[in-house]
């Protein structure tokens, strides 16, 4: 999986949905940037997070299992090499959907964090949409439910503090198939298992962006 990122590495530094968002703004916002704050990005592809904490102060690790993606780290958040309690707080954009245990992931990045963990990810938009993101991308392993995500984050010790959902969020569906090379063969299938998710110019895709704060007993 890593040859295929790093490939991608260059589309994705430059992708405006990647680059900027309400949903970048609102992640940011909600690991409570400060000066000196130790802040884990997992999944850092372009490094879009990392960079805008940087600049709120934070002293940033990047990791990525992608090598082309220039992490600081290379490795997958289902086995984080960090002691536990490594960082103020722990955060993963757009990325969740691809890990392939997503248990184990989150397990991992509640043990590094020893205060918050911010998660923003594609929310689960129905069957057909997600068999459309695989055909699309087979990366794609699943997008979560908010319930399915309360719930990852309370059985791992992070009581849900905020979330936000980000409904009415649309792509441009040429650069979306383009970013990862979609064959054109393949284009006319995805747009219908995209179903009411298209209109033949644009795709919904919904984000759940939520913040949980380490439980005190
Ligand atoms: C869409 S990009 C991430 C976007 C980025 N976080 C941002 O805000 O622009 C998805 C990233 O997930 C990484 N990835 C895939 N599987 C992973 C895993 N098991 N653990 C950690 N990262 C993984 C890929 O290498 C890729 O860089």
């Amino acid at each position: 999986m890593s040859d295929v990122w790093s490939a991608r590495a260059e589309a994705f530094r430059a992708s405006e949905p990647h680059r900027e968002g309400d949903d970048l703004d609102l992640a940011v916002e909600w690991c409570e940037p400060a000066e000196g704050v130790k802040a884990l990005d997992v999944a850092t592809g372009g490094g879009h997070v990392a960079r805008r904490l940087r600049e709120a102060g934070c002293e940033v690790v990047t990791v990525d299992p992608a090598p082309g993606m220039q992490p600081d780290v290379v490795g997958r958040a289902e086995s984080l090499p960090f002691a536990d309690g490594s960082f103020d707080v722990v955060v993963c954009r757009i990325a969740a959907h691809h890990f392939p245990d997503i248990a184990a992931a989150v397990e991992e990045m509640a043990r590094v964090s020893q205060r918050l963990l911010v998660v923003d990810d594609l929310l689960f938009d129905g069957e057909g949409v997600e068999e459309a993101h695989r055909l699309r991308d087979p990366t794609h392993v699943r997008s979560y439910t908010e319930d399915e995500w309360r719930e990852l984050l309370g059985t791992n010790g992070f009581e849900v503090e905020q979330v936000e959902v980000l409904g009415g969020r649309r792509l441009a569906l040429e650069p979306w198939l383009d970013r990862v090379e979609v064959p054109a063969d393949d284009r006319p299938r995805i747009l219908e298992l995209l179903g009411d998710a298209s209109d033949g110019e644009t795709v919904r895709m919904p984000l759940v962006v939520l913040q949980g704060r380490k439980s005190q007993s």
